[in-house]
């Protein structure tokens, strides 16, 4: 519309001018929660915006709804648009113009009923034939809480599908579940109103502009940075949020969800994508974009307990307390602050960490993301005899700046040091200003930064890429549950793990700074338990002493759990570089379970002078499974042992449970064979160290109670059948332990502590408790038991 056009539908005033005649197509916008606080911040603004962008294109009807009769509601709608401000390059004339255009194509209508959605459907359809215009499609927004979803799906699907041919987008808003499960029943419940191509899950952090034109970026700079962006040259990444406001008045929606899952399951989650992601071909191709995101998620490694360090505010629990009238001795673990390491199973990524940070009542508001490249160049010539902004030994980094914090702008900097980047002169300007300003440790003069020519708000950025169905900028049904399916298991961990309190604001000092050394992300600073007098949940491991006696008649180490396992850890280092010494080699079984994978941890974070390539490793027991399924006991302690040194292949001895296609079967000889390999290549067949655990019911290896396997002579390694699935397993034989020259028996947790209790001081009974039954003829058994298995 020209604005000769424009006056003329403002000064004759009709709706029959502001619909001219020429043939756009009509595009029917409905708001529903229209009055809601981010329908007055951000969506009424967008949707004005897209108006004014898109006039020339479409024309448009604006509809906003609540569920409260138009009395109570149209009021409160209007005085918002009438609010509404054009983008500062809009000459305010013509702002004018527009906003009244704008008011005049907005009517409020209570959505509440059936019969609301389908007066409104009539609505529309009225204007459509009484202006004679060609409908291009209808956008439902739902700026309401996620419950309604479904029952508002439920009445658009049933009254207000346009007739054959127009589409429908209906725009959804964050949380979409607070876990896999709940995602899952949400996105099926929407499944059967609304259609993939017509559901628009919006990210608003998607359409900030720095993230937003990470692609592009990556796209437009393919040359220089193809070469450099790899686990070669990139140090880390960093994928940072910090907010300085805090919970309150919200804790009833922030216990359910915390940090995890309100900012970084989505936000975070995605800019890892768009950081990783291999470009596109073609960057407006929506599905290849969406297949290539969808390889980011097939490619992430699960994360653990162990990759991650959690902190709640101090004042945060009172605020429950408060707000959602818990007893005063009420303990909320839900983590106000998450720092978490992330690495990629991928050749491009291998042990890059992706350091993903979020966190409230923090010393700022800020976020961004931050790529930080290898340092490998080393400069003979001093600094201050060279041109320095280009020196190859200052950091390189390539930072999208979101806002906030120092620069309080979006911006998009590249070291000096690496390329002068490509950047799209319509949207991005140079900026040259603040050359004194530092950030991430050099001067703005440093870098080359770019900031976008016209600054806009997520939502407008977003909005107006509903009517282009750029889907990519919107998280579908697959990239959604792919998220939940990776950050649930840690989220579950998690939320059983006390948070270290922190002050809040400035306060936090270093409190919550946190170390990643290889996989492991651990605070920096021991536990300030100073800050919470009362709380007994801060203890940390050093608190208990290890404490040495015996049981059984062997000798026993105690000790909280952390340090028990540092203390094995040790031990076996130990025993490994004697024997190796010795012999030239370190025969080495362990077996599978979880408290060997704390061991396998501690090996790989802290044992790198361990004479890894004269260890070999035998299995003490397997599942059978396939060496490769989450059950099996060599694919635990290949991912978190084997998998982080170089271990000559010959030395590394799985059990043979899969064989001719087939697990563990009678006629394959697989227990033979493994036995025929120990005998070949262990001296004597006997181990110079066996790594055993203890179940709740007294078995060890693969050797249940009352197993017949017990009694079978003579054989090193038995196929056995156990109580819990899977059942078929492979073990070493009690006889075969028995020779052994070193045995550790690792038993830790609660759940432990009644079994530890009965075997204290009971006779040997194999077909009771076969653990009672390794006796060495001829080496030396420890039990290492921690405080919680042997105090309770
Ligand atoms: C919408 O409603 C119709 C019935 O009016 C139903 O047949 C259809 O399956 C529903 N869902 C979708 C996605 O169209
Ligand atoms: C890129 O993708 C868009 C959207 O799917 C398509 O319209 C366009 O033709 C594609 N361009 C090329 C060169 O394939
Ligand atoms: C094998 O074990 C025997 C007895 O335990 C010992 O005497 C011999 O030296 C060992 N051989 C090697 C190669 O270590
Ligand atoms: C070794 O294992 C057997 C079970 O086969 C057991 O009965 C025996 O007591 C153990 N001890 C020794 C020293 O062999």
């Amino acid at each position: 519309m020209t604005p000769r056009q424009v006056l003329y539908g403002l000064f004759v005033g009709g709706l029959l001018q502001i619909f001219p005649t020429e043939c756009k197509t009509h595009i029917s916008v409905v708001l529903v929660g229209a009055t809601g606080d981010l329908a007055r911040k951000y969506l009424w603004r967008g949707l004005f915006q897209m108006y004014t962008e898109q006039l020339d294109i479409h024309s448009f009807s604006f509809y906003g709804g609540t569920r409260l009769h138009s009395t109570e509601g149209s009021p409160v709608m209007y005085e918002i648009i009438k609010g509404l401000t054009c983008l500062p390059n809009v000459p305010s004339v013509k702002c004018v113009m527009l906003k009244d255009q704008f008011i005049k194509l907005s009517q409020y209508h209570q959505l509440n009923t059936v019969e609301d959605y389908s007066d409104l459907d009539r609505k529309i359809d009225e204007l459509l034939t009484q202006e004679g215009l060609k409908e291009e499609g209808r956008l439902f927004y739902l700026s309401v809480p996620a419950f309604a979803y479904v029952d508002i799906a439920t009445k658009v699907n049933a009254t207000c599908r346009p007739q054959k041919g127009p589409w429908l987008r209906v725009v959804l808003e964050k949380p979409f579940g607070h876990n896999l499960d709940s995602a899952q029943r949400l996105a099926e419940e929407l499944q059967k109103f609304l259609r993939e191509e017509e559901m628009y899950r919006i990210d608003h952090y998607l359409g900030k502009q720095a993230i937003a034109y990470i692609l592009p970026f990556r796209h437009d700079n393919h040359q220089a940075l193809e070469p450099i962006w790899n686990q070669h040259h990139i140090e880390r990444v960093e994928i940072v949020m910090k907010e300085t406001v805090d919970a309150k008045g919200r804790t009833s929606f922030y216990e359910q969800y915390g940090v995890v899952c309100d900012v970084i399951q989505n936000h975070l989650t995605e800019i890892l994508t768009l950081v990783t992601m291999e470009t596109p071909a073609n960057i407006s191709d929506s599905e290849e974009i969406h297949r290539n995101k969808m390889r980011v998620y097939g490619s992430l490694q699960k994360p653990s307990r162990r990759n991650a360090v959690i902190g709640q505010y101090q004042a945060y629990n009172a605020e429950v307390v408060q707000e959602l009238q818990k007893l005063v001795n009420y303990r909320s673990n839900v983590p106000t602050f998450a720092g978490i390491g992330i690495f990629l199973d991928s050749p491009q990524w291998d042990g890059v960490p992706f350091i993903l940070s979020a966190g409230k009542a923090l010393d700022e508001r800020v976020g961004y993301a931050r790529i930080l490249f290898k340092d490998k160049a080393f400069c003979l010539q001093s600094e201050s005899t060279r041109k320095a902004e280009f020196s190859q030994c200052k950091p390189k980094q390539v930072i999208f700046y979101v806002g906030h914090g120092d620069l309080n702008f979006p911006a998009i900097l590249v070291s000096r040091n690496l390329f002068k980047p490509v950047m799209n002169s319509a949207n991005w300007k140079q900026v040259t200003e603040f050359p004194h300003l530092h950030l991430f440790g050099l001067p703005l003069s440093d870098y080359y930064v770019y900031t976008p020519v016209q600054q806009k708000d997520a939502y407008a950025v977003l909005i107006p890429q509903i009517l282009q169905a750029k889907r990519d900028v919107f998280v579908n049904t697959k990239d959604l549950l792919a998220s939940w399916k990776f950050w649930t298991p840690l989220l579950k961990d998690l939320s059983q793990e006390s948070p270290r309190i922190y002050p809040g604001g400035l306060q936090n000092g270093n409190n919550l700074d946190f170390t990643v050394a290889g996989t492991v992300v651990s605070f920096s600073s021991p536990d300030p338990v100073v800050i919470v007098p009362s709380s007994l949940n801060h203890q940390t491991a050093s608190d208990y002493k290890v404490l040495e006696s015996s049981y059984r008649g062997n000798r026993l180490v105690s000790a909280g759990t952390e340090e028990l396992v540092a203390r094995l850890a040790s031990d076996l280092h130990r025993v490994a570089e004697a024997t190796v010494r010795r012999s030239g080699k370190f025969h080495l079984a362990v077996s599978g379970g979880l408290s060997p994978v704390a061991l396998f941890q501690r090996l790989a974070s802290h044992h790198y002078t361990f004479p890894w390539k004269q260890t070999h490793f035998w299995m003490v027991d397997e599942r059978c499974v396939p060496l490769h399924d989450a059950k099996s006991n060599f694919r635990s302690l290949h991912d978190h042992l084997l998998a982080h040194f170089r271990i000559p292949y010959m030395n590394i001895h799985p059990m043979p449970v899969h064989m001719n296609r087939r697990l563990c079967v009678e006629e394959d000889h697989g227990a033979d064979l493994y036995a025929n390999e120990i005998m070949t290549l262990v001296n004597g067949s006997s181990f110079d160290f066996v790594v055993l655990g203890a179940g709740t019911d007294g078995h060890t290896a693969s050797l249940f109670p009352n197993s017949q396997a017990l009694a079978q002579k003579g054989k090193l390694v038995l196929l056995t059948e156990s109580p819990v699935k899977p059942h078929q397993r492979m073990t070493l034989s009690l006889p075969v332990i028995n020779q052994s020259k070193n045995v550790a028996v690792l038993i830790t947790g609660k759940s432990k502590h009644l079994i530890v209790s009965k075997m204290n001081k009971a006779e040997e009974n194999s077909e009771k408790w076969p653990i009672t039954s390794v006796q060495l003829s001829d080496g030396e058994l420890v039990w290492y038991i921690d405080s919680d298995a042997l105090s309770g």
